[in-house]
């Protein structure tokens, strides 16, 4: 079953109009939210990114914050590991026009669908051009730069593209970066060349918490392809290691023991939304 303007009902009989703004301008912004025993993972954060996403784009949460909880309730199929995807779109207008329509009323789908394990044994990745827009920060579903830098990473037998602008790493296609240099956790800052991910705040948390030495600082790519540990963080990969760089290895072409502590960290993390 999804959720589509107020129904529930089967993915197969959803229909949305072919005005609409999503299809014809991909003008609209979404968020992916993991369900962990059956409970939505860090939703209050991650209600609030959409918030400042609908912000960025002149829109407004069409549901309240207990009203999406109920959607999702309907939606979350068992304790397994699922996630939420929820997509609002700016609706359909009477007639194509560029200028934002005034009085429409804003598409809204969420399903939910299990997650894929993680491999543990790491991942490779490769560097390509971050060819976006400005606006990262905003979860935006225009996403055709995201979609043709992932299919260059996995043309050239890698799982993730890591996007590079001025020489500096700044983040995966779908994924947030974290390096280990010289014994420190380091990340991008926040800004609007990246999206300020809720798994990336987590590990920062967890490391903070556990007196794991951690900057988020800008890092250049020569920095990086000397770094012990290169790990990919999002909603549905968790934290992953990446142990080929532009097939040259990373550290000793293993999983670090950085990334071994936090992963346990974050299992814990987790364990305790299972059992409370
Ligand atoms: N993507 N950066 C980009 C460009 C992303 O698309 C994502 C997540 C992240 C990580 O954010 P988070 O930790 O909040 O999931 C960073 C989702 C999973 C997707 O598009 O499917």
């Amino acid at each position: 079953m999804i959720y589509l303007n107020g129904s529930y009902m089967p993915v197969e009989e959803a229909k949305v109009s072919v005005l609409d703004r999503g299809f014809l301008f991909g003008d609209g912004v979404y968020e992916v939210i993991p369900v962990y025993g059956g409970r939505p993972f860090r939703l209050g954060e991650h209600l609030r990114r959409l918030d400042d996403s609908l912000r960025g784009i002149r829109m407004e949460s069409p549901l309240d914050d207990v009203q999406w909880l109920e959607v999702f309730r309907q939606l979350i199929d068992g304790t397994h590991d699922q996630y939420l995807y929820l997509q609002i779109t700016r609706g359909a207008a009477p007639k194509r026009d560029h200028a934002i329509p005034v009085g429409v009323k804003p598409t809204v789908f969420v399903m939910c669908s299990p997650i894929s394990p993680i491999p543990p044994e790491g991942v490779a990745a490769v560097t390509v051009p971050d060819i976006r827009w400005q606006w990262c920060h905003i979860k935006a579903i225009t996403l055709l730069s995201n979609v043709l830098l992932r299919q260059e990473a996995l043309d050239r037998g890698a799982i993730e593209g890591i996007l590079i602008r001025d020489g500096r790493v700044i983040e995966g296609a779908a994924s947030n970066v974290f390096a280990v240099l010289g014994g420190v956790l380091t990340t991008p800052p926040k800004s609007h060349e990246l999206l300020p991910g809720i798994t990336r705040d987590l590990v920062l948390e967890l490391a903070r918490a556990n007196r794991i030495p951690c900057e988020e600082r800008q890092m250049t790519l020569a920095e990086v392809r000397q770094a012990d540990e290169l790990w990919l963080t999002s909603s549905t990969r968790e934290i992953l290691p990446v142990i080929r760089l532009d097939e040259m290895p990373v550290g000793n072409g293993e999983p670090g023991p950085l990334w071994a502590r936090l992963h346990q960290l974050y299992q814990t993390y987790k364990q305790h939304l299972r059992n409370p």
